[in-house]
């Protein structure tokens, strides 16, 4: 049976600039060809991390913007770093209609808002990230890495 390593750890972040940093923290351990998928409603902060991650590969914050319109932006960084927002998307083929495929897997880092959207057709290994307002600046947010390769420092 193939071993599988799945960790989890749950952060409960009290401001936008808390949830930044938890961004930080896991774009700094990404490496190229990762995918993370991030759930959870409006509002919940997906954004907000995306920046964080973003600045970790050495995107300036405020580049990052909720996409909703733009669907998909890759950056020139090294590696490409690109943003997806699924938010508009409503059925399976319009992935394949926007280029989605073309940013997932291959040597670039992607991160995905409302995962949920692609869920099916998700890679197997995306770090999965969700999450959940539980107050007006209080979010918790679980991360999930099902990776065989080793991210200890997760
Ligand atoms: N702890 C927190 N983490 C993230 N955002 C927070 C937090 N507390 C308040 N907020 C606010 O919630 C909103 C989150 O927006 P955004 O990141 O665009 O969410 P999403 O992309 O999930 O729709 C922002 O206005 C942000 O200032
Ligand atoms: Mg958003």
């Amino acid at each position: 049976m193939l071993k599988r390593r799945i960790l989890k750890k749950i952060y409960t972040s009290k401001g936008p600039d808390e949830t930044k940093d938890i961004g930080y923290r896991l774009g700094k351990m990404l490496k190229p060809g990762d995918v993370v998928g991030l759930y959870g409603e409006l509002g919940s902060g997906k954004t907000t991390m995306v920046k964080g991650i973003a600045r970790a590969l050495g995107i300036e914050e405020k580049e990052v913007m909720s996409a909703s319109f733009t669907i998909i932006t890759e950056y020139d960084s090294n590696p490409p770093f690109s943003h997806i927002d699924l938010y508009r998307i409503e059925k399976d083929f319009e992935l394949d209609e926007v280029g989605f495929w073309e940013h997932i897997g291959g040597s670039g880092i992607s991160v995905i808002e409302w995962a949920e959207k692609a869920e099916r057709m998700a890679p197997e290994d995306m770090i999965k990230v969700r999450l959940k307002s539980i107050g007006e600046e209080i979010r918790e947010i679980t991360i999930e890495d099902e990776n065989e390769k080793s991210r200890d420092n997760l």
